[in-house]
């Protein structure tokens, strides 16, 4: 098996390992940078952000208020510590792509704009129209492009870790063209690897997003934190799943159900405001967990639409004018009227909560650390305790550069007077990686099919584990995942040949959406309360006394994962009651 030695090994190539790639590139000159992906750089998720990355910049606005509306909107399940260091560096951060050229929308004066966001009291998302996510990551990988010292290993799917004396040492990664098994040799490994949102099969994510990363860490031993709390965003087209971004409504968009009636101020959340004049903090600029659960409660009072997509409520922009729209907003207009005939300046168009973002993931601390010595972890595929129970819109866009320069900076602190590796030790271990690819060639004696296996989990984890949960659906889940576990050992292949396998990476990516959802549903069972995005109709209050903690699974085989709790980290902000009401500008 060829050996690929290295200092840092990057597995995903999206916003967050771009940034950590540039980061070691600058810092160190004569590092050598393996970058990872199962995917070319440009097609990796960020690009599918649409609405914009949040950061402070105006004069009325300040740290404490970004601090507060994170903390708040996470439901206090955020590590606060986090929140702090997060929110002083992410103007930094977009101060830095604008230097490298990503093209932020303009106020006139020339100074840089920004827009209301759900949750966000002040406007601070900065924005490129509704392309931010494309922007951003063109600028992060066109920058990548002047440094030597980064090598691309583009469409190599990531296998297993190479842990060996209690550090991890590198990675096995499949070339997807020929089916040939690589072993890169690192002194430090950053997992990039995007959030797991295809376990749903109701979502805004990309066919990619499947928590391969996260199911690298967590059978090298690495906890999934918080894994329960799935971010439902309130408007997805209700056909495909396709983000109508959060921007809508930030510009003045609004949400009515059948009876025309905005009912988000039936809900916590009013007074109704002017059209086009949307109020920070209150109706369709609440945040998103509250504004996805008021859709589930108008469904049960009969209010939705019936639509030959299924049951839908309103968003209605015709107000805000064609002119602005397409200034705006073009890729919402195009998006409607390609997949659901809709044009958003003529008509309102159909939408319903969507599953897109994981707050769980890999636990890190503020420095992108995990506890497995060696191993860093950013982006979504982390949960560093930014986001608590309720990402904000427009966070993520910037937690992926500020962690993904902090794995960097950690991993090089890291490498810091390491012994020299035992390559026959690793080279034993990327062996065994690879005998568990040739056994799944080999396999002949199973009945089960990948396709078959992914559709009873998606099935599982909308019924049982969406928006609302209880005691009785989630336990059918953990039973019904634990099953399914089983039989994923019974999957045979049908193609055997070693180019572009699809059916060989199917079933790869199966087995990390399966790892997660056990560790899902078994968090949520656990959580016998209801915070953020994780409600529970049987545990319908918040419990601090009790869950004011970090769920962590810990991968045990073939057993469910055995759970423990770590606890929240405060500095200064005491838990309080979330308040969207209001008439703030
Ligand atoms: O609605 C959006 O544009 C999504 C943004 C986000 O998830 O941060």
């Amino acid at each position: 098996m060829e050996i690929v030695t290295t200092d840092v090994a990057i597995i995903g190539a999206g916003g967050a390992g771009l940034r950590a790639a540039i980061a070691l590139a600058e810092a160190d000159p004569t590092l050598r940078i393996a970058l990872i992906s199962k995917v070319y750089p440009m097609r990796s998720h960020t690009c599918a952000a649409e609405g914009g990355a949040a950061g402070v910049i105006k004069k009325d606005d300040s740290f404490d208020l970004h601090f507060d509306d994170t903390v708040g909107g996470g439901d206090w399940l955020s590590d606060q510590d986090c929140v702090e260091y997060f929110v002083k560096e992410a103007p930094k951060e977009l101060t830095q792509l604008e230097h490298w050229g990503c093209p932020w929308n303009r106020e006139a004066d020339g100074s840089v704009a920004v827009r209301p966001f759900g949750g966000m009291k002040k406007q601070r998302t900065w924005f490129a129209a509704d392309k931010s996510g494309f922007h951003i990551l063109h600028t992060l990988f066109q920058t990548t492009l002047q440094f030597p010292s980064i090598t691309r290993f583009d469409e190599y799917y990531a296998l297993d870790l190479l842990v060996e004396d209690g550090r991890c040492q590198g990675v096995t990664a499949m070339e997807m063209r020929s089916g040939m098994i690589k072993q890169f040799h690192a002194k430090s490994v950053i997992i990039a690897g995007g959030g797991a949102g295809r376990m749903f099969p109701f979502s805004t994510n990309g066919a990619i997003k499947t928590g391969d990363g996260m199911a690298l860490a967590y059978r090298a031993g690495v906890p999934l934190k918080d894994m329960e709390f799935v971010q439902y965003h309130p408007t997805g087209l209700p056909n495909t799943g396709s983000l109508l971004t959060e921007a809508c409504r930030g510009e003045g968009g609004v949400l009515l159900n059948k009876n025309g009636r905005r009912y988000l101020q039936d809900y916590g959340m009013g007074p109704e405001t002017p059209l086009g004049k949307p109020q920070l903090k209150t109706m369709e600029l609440g945040p998103r967990d509250r504004v996805s659960q008021a859709y589930w409660h108008e469904l049960q009072k009969g209010n939705t639409v019936t639509t030959p997509w299924g049951e839908c409520v309103m968003l209605d922009m015709r107000h805000l004018g064609e002119k602005y729209i397409d200034e705006r907003l073009p890729l919402v207009r195009e998006l409607g009227i390609a997949y659901l005939g809709v044009d958003i300046a003529k008509e309102a168009i159909p939408i319903r909560p969507v599953v897109h973002y994981m707050m769980g993931g890999i636990s890190t601390n503020t420095k992108a650390a995990t506890q497995l010595p060696g191993l860093f972890a950013a982006g979504e595929c982390a949960c560093v305790s930014l986001n608590g129970a309720n990402r904000l819109g427009s966070n993520s866009l910037v937690e992926l550069l500020v962690f993904g320069k902090s794995a960097a900076m950690s991993a090089i602190e890291h490498m810091k007077g390491l012994p020299a590796p035992n390559k026959a030790a690793l080279e034993a271990r990327a062996e065994e990686s690879q005998a568990r690819v040739r056994a799944l060639f080999q396999r002949t004696d199973g009945n089960e099919s990948m396709s078959g296996l992914r559709k009873e989990m998606m099935d599982t984890m909308e019924k049982n584990a969406g928006l609302y949960r209880e005691e009785v659906g989630l336990t059918e889940a953990v039973a019904k995942i634990a099953e399914l576990r089983q039989r994923y050992n019974k999957i045979v292949l049908h193609d055997k040949s070693n180019v572009f396998n699809t059916d060989l990476f199917q079933v790869l990516e199966l087995g990390s959406m399966l790892d997660c959802a056990e560790a899902l549903v078994v968090s949520a069972l656990a959580r016998k309360e209801s915070r953020g995005a994780h409600q529970r109709l049987d545990y319908v209050e918040r419990d601090d006394q009790t869950f004011l903690r970090h769920s962590m699974a810990f991968y045990q085989g073939q057993q469910p994962p055995r759970l423990d709790y770590l606890d929240v980290v405060m500095t200064k902000s005491p838990p309080g009651v979330r308040d969207y009401t209001g008439d703030h500008k």
